[in-house]
Order: structure tokens, then sequence, then C-alpha cells
């Protein structure tokens, strides 16, 4: 399997609804759960879904309105963990 890939938005909207809580998680989940290496982790621009931010993209998957306890099942869901 590729390299996996997780991005999220750091757009104004997303950033200040949650994706700037939401990046630190993913990368201390990452840390944690040694996937450094496996995983890719950017930010993106807007993407122009702002009222259904915060976005948090995971390969081709786009997840809408990521939250805390959302996005901890995502990750676990997503990693098997
Ligand atoms: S700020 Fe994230 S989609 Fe616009």
């Amino acid at each position: 399997m590729g390299k996996r890939r997780i991005s999220i938005c750091l757009g104004s909207s997303c950033f200040a609804r949650g994706n700037n809580v939401n990046m630190t998680v993913i990368k201390k989940f990452l840390e944690d759960h040694g996937l450094d290496a496996d995983v890719t982790f950017t930010g993106q621009l807007c993407e122009n879904m702002c009222s259904k931010g915060p976005i948090v993209c995971i390969d081709d998957h786009i997840y809408e309105e990521v939250n805390l306890s959302l996005l901890y099942k995502i990750l676990e869901e997503e990693f098997k963990c």
C-alpha cells in the first residue's frame, strides 16, 4: 500500500472553527501511533466548503464538520487503532 495522506483545511473559517486544534491532535495521534513515516500530513487552502467545515481529508475521503470527538473516531477507523 502507498503512503497514506491526511490534509486539513487551513482556511480561516475551518481553522478558527476547529482545525487549529485538530491539527495538533492529528500530529500527536500520528506520533503516538508511530505513523509519522507512513502518513503525509499537509495543510490546504480554503476549498470553498466553509459552511461544512472544519474539513479534514484522508486519502480521497473528505470529512465535513469534524469536531474533536468525530476526529478521534475517524482516525481510529481509518488507521485501525
Ligand atoms: S476555510 Fe475550509 S473550506 Fe473554506
